[in-house]
């Protein structure tokens, strides 16, 4: 079955309408049978890059699903943190954990419901994967946040690859200042399962 949540059938999405079926069924066990079980970890590292680089003040959690990275910079420092996403049950729950200052529900596809220049920070795990969102989507997370701030997200570094988002990156160096990456693992040293090895580009966009 198709929306029987696991990671091979989110990577095998084909549309936001896929993603909003499959992430409200797993929306309810996310945080054990995925994050837990499977030893995800990429949510703490794009907090700790994003601290590391001195990130702060009003931020948007793009694709913040149950609200894991958000209780990763919540451990790190006071933030003020804002999450969008495409899945209602996923910001559900996010929501019941009270970290978010607002949840809102958005396709990244499209054009975020926020004014030019609004927030200080833009962080990302997961999100930026196969069958999600690809490198199109980064325009507008340079567009709502503002000169001065921040932008770190995790890439799937073989949706990296295949979809070219260096390249759409380039076409964006005359609206930002720089930018920096990071390769790392997604999963723990001690996983077993079938994508263990996998790694993410940690990207830092200095806009
Ligand atoms: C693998 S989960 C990552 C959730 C969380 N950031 C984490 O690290 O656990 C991917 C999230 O991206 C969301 N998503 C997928 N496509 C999207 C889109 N087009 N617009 C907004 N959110 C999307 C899904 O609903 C899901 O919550």
């Amino acid at each position: 079955m198709k929306n029987k949540p696991s990671l091979q059938n989110a990577y095998d999405l084909k549309s936001p309408d896929d993603n909003i079926k499959l992430y409200s069924a797993w929306a309810g066990t996310y945080d054990n049978d995925f994050i837990q079980d499977m030893q995800y970890k990429l949510h703490f590292s794009v907090a700790e890059e994003f601290v590391l680089n001195g990130g702060n003040g009003l931020i948007l959690d793009v694709g913040a699903g149950t609200g894991a990275l958000a209780e990763a910079l919540l451990k790190k420092g006071n933030f003020s943190i804002e999450a969008v996403d495409i899945s209602e049950e996923m910001l559900k729950v996010a929501d019941s954990k009270n970290i978010y200052k607002r949840c809102f529900l958005s396709d990244l596809t499209k054009e975020i419901p926020a004014k030019n220049d609004f927030y200080d920070g833009v962080v990302s795990s997961g999100t930026f994967t196969h069958g999600h969102v690809g490198p199109s989507a980064m325009e507008e997370l340079v567009r709502v946040t503002k000169p001065g701030g921040l932008i770190t997200i995790s890439v799937n570094e073989k949706h990296w690859v295949a979809l070219g988002f260096e390249s759409e990156l380039k076409k964006l160096t005359h609206s930002i200042k720089n930018y920096a990456l990071k390769k790392i693992s997604i999963y723990g040293e001690q996983s077993s399962h079938d994508h263990k090895d996998d790694k993410a580009i940690i990207l830092s966009i200095k806009v």
